[in-house]
């Protein structure tokens, strides 16, 4: 039962859209195309959050990262080159492990996704926040953070993801050159803080360095649930593997694109961590037992509430402008405010578009209703389940604070990476002579290295995270027994007439927004 109805890859890439594209990215294009797609909130806000979780260590944590995501990253490209279609891993379980796992990835990928943009949205609406106030128009605490943060309702986070849902129903259209602008904005904004707050980083500030330890499991503090969380600062490096097809001779390209592109964040990172840690500090708030306090919590801000804390970096919904502001440097803070304000909301539009499509591609298999993934008539975008995706990134945006966001949207997909490694492996095996664009180097060290560090990061969210993670997986098993399981074109007498109304027989997304 657990390993049916496993849909031939044959199957899957008739069905697939057919797309001729040119042989055309080189090395140097497909590292600059992961770098702009990875940077983004994790840099930008979560190292606060990181910061309280592991002081100091979150240093050690962002290599660790690195290390999951390079490894993930090797894995995910020979599947993504083999298998070039939507639904990413969700596809990919499908060919491999069947319909049964395919669907419980397919359903953890609305955690990779959906709830990653809610993060991101809440990530914005902390630098617009805190603009607002430089220039005098603060909003109320009650209107500047979510019901768990110590406020009611996050305005700017559920308005942003709005927005960018009314621009997903309009439809959106790749434009390389705001990519392009917004990729060197990125890193000319990390470059500038880098500037002025390694020269002021002091010793002292690096004491203790560890200051809760490594974490243990389910803890979700200490170096390692620091990693779970700073994960998310990595993930859209699928960018690079995705566009396998693409790629001049990517055997050779590919782990220069994937590995030189997290090389570089993982560089910029740790100097950016190190500028923030020693300019200013990032020793955790404790309680009254001497245990962190969980961010996000309402204990958390109860604790950034008082008078003694309110410089603290750990505190900070914008900590890159919050620590330009500390040293004195409040318009440079405020241009690094402005960056992040322009550039987050195209990975709000990336994440939103990457959940549409896989909603319909689980609906093209039967898995979701048809009607779900109804193309609009004008637009030539489906609108209907853009716009419940969008509603849903609104309220998350609107009530929870972005740690927890992030740290949910991590667990999907830490899940997904652990079924693409072991469908890598099983089709190693299954089928060793299909035609593989690109190999994954030293495919079994590295696939069970894959394994393994994901179930690492996995375990070391919080206990709450990953109740919640199970909890969705649960819910996602009776939605599969009570529609998906029945409806499915598997079946034989099931299969979708093309062209029948309710059911688009492609998407018409234009050429897709990047971020
Ligand atoms: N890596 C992306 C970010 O940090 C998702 O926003």
């Amino acid at each position: 039962m657990l390993f049916w109805r496993v849909k031939p890859l044959d199957k899957i890439l008739e069905t697939a859209e057919k797309k001729s594209l040119k042989r055309q990215l080189g090395a140097l294009q497909l590292t600059l195309l992961g770098i702009g797609a990875v940077i983004g909130t994790g840099i930008f806000v979560l190292t606060a959050e990181a910061g309280q979780k592991a002081g100091p260590g979150l240093m050690v944590a962002f290599i660790i990262a690195a290390i999951v995501c390079a490894l993930a990253a090797l894995a995910y490209a020979e599947l993504a080159s083999m298998v070039p279609v939507s639904g990413s891993a969700y596809t990919y379980t499908y060919g491999v492990l069947g319909e049964l796992l395919a669907w419980i990835v397919g359903w953890a990928l609305v955690l990779e996704y959906a709830v990653a943009a809610g993060a991101v949205a809440v990530g914005w609406s902390g630098y617009m926040n805190g603009l607002l106030e430089s220039a005098g128009y603060g909003l109320p605490l009650y209107l500047k953070v979510g019901i768990q943060g110590g406020g009611s309702f996050n305005l700017l986070a559920c308005l942003i993801a709005l927005v960018i849902t009314g621009l997903l129903v309009l439809g959106t259209s790749k434009s390389a050159w705001v990519n392009a602008v917004l990729v060197t904005l990125k890193i000319a904004a990390l470059i500038l803080f880098i500037a002025i707050a390694v020269p002021a980083a002091q010793d002292e500030n690096f004491k203790p360095f560890l200051p809760t330890g490594w974490g243990s499991p389910m803890g979700g503090v200490g170096v390692l649930g620091a990693a779970a969380s700073i994960f998310f600062a990595y993930v859209g490096f699928d960018a690079v593997s995705t566009a396998a097809e693409e790629t001049k001779n990517p055997n050779r390209n590919i782990p220069i694109g994937l590995i030189g592109s997290l090389a570089i964040c993982t560089v910029f990172y740790l100097l950016v961590g190190y500028g923030a840690v020693g300019a200013v500090g990032a020793q955790p708030l404790l309680d009254a037992a001497g245990a962190a306090i969980p961010p996000g919590s309402k204990e958390f801000a109860a604790a950034c509430a008082l008078p003694a804390n309110t410089d603290a970096l750990v505190c900070s919904h914008e900590p890159l402008a919050h620590v330009l502001r500390v040293l004195g440097f409040p318009a440079w803070g405020n241009v690094i405010g402005i960056v992040a304000a322009l550039a987050l909301p195209t990975v709000v539009l990336m994440m939103i578009y990457g959940q549409t499509r896989i909603f319909f591609t689980m609906s093209r298999d039967g898995l979701l209703p048809g009607k779900l993934s109804t193309v609009h008539p004008k637009f030539h975008t489906p609108h209907v389940i853009t716009i419940i995706t969008g509603l849903f990134v609104a309220a998350f945006a609107a009530l929870f604070p972005v740690g927890m966001l992030a740290d949910i949207s991590n667990s999907g997909t830490l899940f997904a990476f652990i079924m693409v490694s072991i469908g890598v492996l099983i089709l190693r095996v299954k089928q060793p002579n299909r035609h593989r664009p690109f190999r994954t180097p030293l495919v079994w060290p590295v696939c069970i290295l894959s394994i393994l560090g994901c179930l690492l990061l996995f375990v070391n969210l919080s206990g709450y995270t990953i109740m919640l993670f199970f909890a969705w997986a649960a819910i996602g098993l009776v939605v599969y027994f009570a529609y998906g399981y029945r409806r499915s074109h598997m079946i034989p007498g099931n299969e979708p007439v093309d062209h029948a109304p309710g059911m688009p027989p492609e998407p018409k997304f234009h050429e897709g927004p990047q971020a």
